[in-house]
């Protein structure tokens, strides 16, 4: 396979976002555009990834590596068009052999099969672009060419009429060979109407050279860019509707599929049942026949076969169930891991615990992790019995077997198959309540009659 060096576009500042926070990062399905586009891209097992960030840098700095520790993110301080964007990646590069692959972090579904197509191009071409036939070309670059040879690319702005009647346009990905890449940008000049340096201009440039230049096309869905937040909308509402319909043929079932929300890495083995109006944020994996039952959010977590969550069930990073364990209804779990068979069911918060094989939790059972600086760990053994209400204050240990008794606020560790009570003993006067009822009642009546 021949090597390639990836550089994706990151440094606009999409304007139309209205947002404080760099276009790039706004999530679809649950992860930040960039990373999808940086997704795509890692199938082709880069040698070399370079982000070019600039509004927001050290944000885009700060996510990209959060995502991928070996990129290299470089800034152009001044967004002075696609070419000046590439130009900044060539010091990254500097001893790189191979193919250049040019993404954009704003358009972040090319299917890697579409960047293997431009690849296998690149053996019979100098210069390879990404097109696709636009059902409205709008204000896109224009594709022109001479059977599969392209001539020129022109920008909407500096077409002519008869040039911007073509419909095959330009999605801005491109590959070529690095060292020629650069080369070509570096004689891009800024003579057109936008005043930019257009990275479209190598095509012509390469071919003035006598070097040849051709378009691999693609899918429109596949170039969809966002520049607003209903581009980003409409592009997370297309990526459900391929999730869901992947998930179905993986042979999960879905009840209502358009009610659920996914995220891009949500993995869930088949003949798992998802109800109505789940949400899987990023980083969730299920196993086989597993349910999760409406309303439930989960992210971070992993659900094991048989076992089954909600409705209403909150998974948030770090929970870990075995197999057959059950969580029921406004339970919520952090950190957790919850062994096989144990049951969670009703009401409860368990948060940096272990929980034994079996064990039992008790309706509104709460781990108390915090001491409002420090989160402390919970353990609970195998088939322990924790009574409904009961408070682990943690630091704190339960043996196996053991029992803690309904309403207790638990401080210490409690051995193997011991009964814990830790609460006030129960007071019984006989008769009492009548004799308040009657006290209460005349007291009632007596205001009743204003004296
Ligand atoms: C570009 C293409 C156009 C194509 C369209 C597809 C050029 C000159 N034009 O136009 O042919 O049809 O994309 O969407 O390339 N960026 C930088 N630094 C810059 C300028 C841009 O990093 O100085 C990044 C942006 O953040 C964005 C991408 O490059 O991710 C494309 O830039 P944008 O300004 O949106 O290009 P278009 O005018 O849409
Ligand atoms: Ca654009």
């Amino acid at each position: 396979m021949m090597k390639t060096a990836l550089i994706v576009l990151a440094a606009g500042k999409g304007t139309r976002m209205n947002s404080d926070i760099p276009k790039v990062l706004h999530p679809i399905a649950g992860e930040a555009m960039l990373f999808h586009a940086m997704a795509s891209g890692a199938l082709l097992e880069p040698e070399r990834t370079v982000i070019v960030a600039g509004h927001g840098a050290d944000q885009v700095r700060a996510a990209a590596l959060s995502y991928d520790g070996e990129v290299d993110v470089v800034e152009q301080t001044e967004q002075l068009g696609t070419a000046h964007a590439v130009r900044q990646a060539q010091s990254a590069l500097t001893g790189f052999e191979g193919v250049a692959l040019v993404l954009y972090g704003d358009t972040p579904f090319i299917q890697p099969e579409t960047l293997e197509n431009m690849l296998a191009a690149l053996a019979r071409h100098d210069v390879v672009v990404l097109g696709f036939e636009a059902a409205d070309p709008g204000r896109y670059g224009r594709l022109v060419t001479q059977g599969d040879v392209l001539e020129k690319i022109v920008e909407y702005k500096d077409a002519s009429d008869q040039e911007r009647a073509i419909t095959l346009c330009n999605s801005g990905v491109v590959a070529c060979q690095s060292e020629l890449l650069f080369d070509l940008v570096s004689a891009v000049d800024n003579t057109n109407a936008s005043e930019e340096y257009y990275l479209t201009d190598i095509v012509g440039l390469a071919r003035a050279r006598g070097m040849s230049a051709t378009a691999v096309t693609c899918d429109e869905g596949e170039t969809l860019g966002v520049n607003s937040r209903a581009d980003l909308a409409a592009a997370d509402a297309a990526l459900q509707v391929r999730i869901r319909a992947q998930m179905l043929e993986n042979g999960v079932t879905l009840a209502a599929p358009e009610t659920v929300y996914f995220a891009r890495d949500t993995t869930i083995g088949r003949d798992t049942v998802v109800e109505p109006n789940v949400v899987f944020g990023a980083g969730v994996t299920v196993e086989s026949g597993a349910t999760i039952r409406a309303f439930s959010h989960l992210e971070g977590c992993h659900v094991s076969r048989g076992a089954v969550v909600g409705p209403y069930a909150r998974l948030r990073p770090g929970a870990e169930l075995a197999e057959h364990v059950r969580v029921g209804n406004f339970v919520e779990l952090k950190n957790a891991q919850i062994a096989e068979g144990a049951k969670i069911n009703h009401l409860s918060y368990v948060g940096d615990a272990t929980v034994g094989a079996g064990a039992n939790i008790g309706a509104g059972t709460i781990t108390c992790n915090y001491d409002g600086v420090m989160k402390h760990h919970t353990q609970i053994g195998a088939g322990a019995f924790i009574g409904s209400n009961t408070m682990l204050v943690a630091p704190v240990s339960i043996g196996d077997g053991a029992m803690t008794g309904s309403g207790s606020v638990i401080t210490s560790d409690v051995d193997p198959d011991a009964l814990a009570l830790a609460r006030a003993p129960q007071v019984e006067k006989p008769g009492m309540a009548r004799k308040l009822f009657e006290l209460l009642k005349a007291k009632k009546a007596r205001l009743q009659r204003g004296s």
